[in-house]
């Protein structure tokens, strides 16, 4: 069906028509060439009323728009349309752009599932259903997991509005095909997460493992606490790393330290007060008696890492320990396949791993150097031969390290309203259009333009909802606070029994 004409200056990129009925941006049209079916995305929407221009006064609104109501030609409907290219070129997986660009007058086309369906939901065992189309929405919106294991996935959008719930979608396809996914979960958002092969798991952090400075981090000795630094970097020699009690081993040593060291006695004694603090108020996370914590990470599982309980250096000094040991393995898995492995071990990975980290401005900042940023770029930049893809999620896309989100092959972008955000995404991202980028404050919750190697064409989708899931949903203040009150009458009555028990028993 004819929904618009071509008019004005064409170009082999872009096209200006008139059209028959409002078009919404993100909507696929047909531009109907001279030299064959053109894709085009609809890029700019305007509508403008000729009776209602330069009105100057509430009256003359009135009258004109009596005047606009009556007149069918009234109303303009301008739409800027982006050229894709060639239909049954892009349905065959090439882009190919028209020399030639469309003339005036060429009709535009509203596209069809049999126009859209082999591009946009392609079917083979590598695709999954993320969604539908956000305007033509009875095609299926599918994306490639191949791409997003071996050249890395940024979800990055405004709190709220559905990065979580996208991981959550994602963590459910690879589960059904038996993959590999790590998850490390700041917020405790996936605890609920309803899948089949799942592996929750507190993230423990094994002192032993540790290199001397990172165990200082997560004890917390202070940055600028040179002398403590040393005691402890000196004391943890390798039989305290070896040693059946590891902490009284430690302490030890620390302690023969401050005696025979001049000048730092007092370094010392402080060193074991805050491994003493360490061990009690750590003591679900620093377990010397863990093995390699990287063993618990199951594989063909989601595994949920919650690292809810850890401060920011811990969490910081965990991340960059598995990101660290995640790669080693899978290098020496690809190496040992190739006949190459010098040191081989029991345990190791031997099918690609994704891994996803929330939070990410935390943990890969930008202008800031931190361990987990250090082993996320090498994962960036060495994953796509070993198979380990990163996922990096983000509510604040202008704080995560510009060189790691160039890296990130895929985007999913959802609502931004931040000037800032959307130029970094901008600039990490050359395929996502000015236009589509204007389109990014006006999305809605589970909107989201997919763009990069994850998907044939850049797409604007709305995401599915994953159901049987609490994930980050908001708190209703207002129910939990009238429930307070009733809390409050039941610990009354049940305080008043006890009362009264405790009168009988006397
Ligand atoms: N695709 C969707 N369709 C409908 N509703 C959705 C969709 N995605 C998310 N939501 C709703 O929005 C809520 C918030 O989503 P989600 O937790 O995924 O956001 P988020 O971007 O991860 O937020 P945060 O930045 O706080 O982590 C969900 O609880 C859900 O109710
Ligand atoms: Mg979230």
């Amino acid at each position: 069906m004819t929904v618009g004409i071509v008019t004005g200056e064409s170009k082999s990129t872009d096209v200006s028509a008139q059209s028959s009925r409002p078009l919404s941006v993100g909507e696929y049209v047909i531009i109907d060439s001279q030299n064959g079916k053109i894709l085009g995305l609809v890029e700019k929407s305007i509508i403008s009323s000729e009776a209602l221009t330069d009105v100057r006064n509430f009256d003359e609104a009135i009258e004109s728009k009596e005047v606009a109501d009556l007149n069918s030609r009234d109303k303009n409907y301008k739409v800027k349309i982006g050229i894709l290219g060639f239909l049954d070129k892009l349905q065959k997986g090439q882009v190919v752009l028209p020399a030639v660009p469309p003339l005036p007058g060429t009709s535009i086309l509203e596209a069809t599932e049999r126009d859209l369906g082999t591009i946009f939901s392609p079917g083979g065992k590598e695709w999954i259903r993320i969604g539908t189309l956000l305007r033509n929405t009875g095609i299926e919106a599918q994306i490639n997991v191949n791409k997003i294991v071996s050249r890395h996935l940024g979800i990055l959008a405004m709190t709220g509005m559905g990065k979580s719930n996208l991981v959550s979608l994602i963590a459910k396809h690879l589960s059904l095909l038996s993959g590999t996914l790590v998850i490390f979960d700041y917020h405790n958002d996936y605890e609920n997460l309803d899948v089949s092969k799942i592996n929750y798991m507190t993230t423990k952090i094994n002192p032993r493992l540790l290199p001397g400075d990172k165990l200082a981090e997560v004890i917390e000795l202070r940055e600028n606490a040179d002398k403590q630094q040393r005691v402890l970097r000196e004391s943890f020699t390798d039989s305290v790393k070896q040693a059946k009690d590891f902490w009284t081993a430690l302490e030890e040593s620390v302690s023969a330290y401050g005696h025979s060291t001049k000048g730092y006695a007092d370094s010392a004694s402080r060193v074991l007060d805050k491994i003493d603090d360490a061990k009690h108020r750590f003591s679900d996370i620093l377990d010397p008696d863990c093995g390699d914590p990287v063993d618990l990470i199951k594989e063909g599982r989601v595994n949920v890492l919650n690292v809810a309980e850890l401060s920011e250096r811990q969490a910081n000094a965990a991340l960059s320990y598995y990101l660290q040991e995640l790669l080693q393995q899978r290098k020496e898995s690809v190496w040992e396949r190739k006949g190459k492995d010098s040191h081989k071990r029991a345990h190791r990975f031997l099918a690609p791993i994704f891994v996803i980290i929330e939070e990410a401005h935390v943990f890969v900042p930008k202008g800031e150097h931190t361990d987990t940023k250090y082993w996320a770029s090498k994962v960036a930049r060495e994953g796509r031969k070993f198979g380990i893809g990163l996922g990096i999620v983000s509510q604040r896309p202008r704080n995560i390290d510009p060189n790691v989100l160039s890296q990130m092959g895929s985007l999913a972008i959802m609502k931004i309203v931040q000037d800032d955000d959307q130029q970094q995404i901008a600039s990490a991202a050359e395929s996502l259009s000015k236009d589509l980028l204007y389109q990014l404050p006006s999305l809605n919750i589970g909107d989201a333009i997919l763009i990069g190697q994850w998907v044939n064409l850049p797409s604007l989708v709305h995401v599915d909802e994953v159901k049987g899931k609490k994930t980050g949903s908001d708190l209703d203040a207002v129910s939990e606070w009238s429930q307070t009150d009733k809390f409050k009458e039941i610990a009354k009555e049940s305080t008043q029994g006890l009362i009264q028990k405790d009168l009988l028993l006397d």
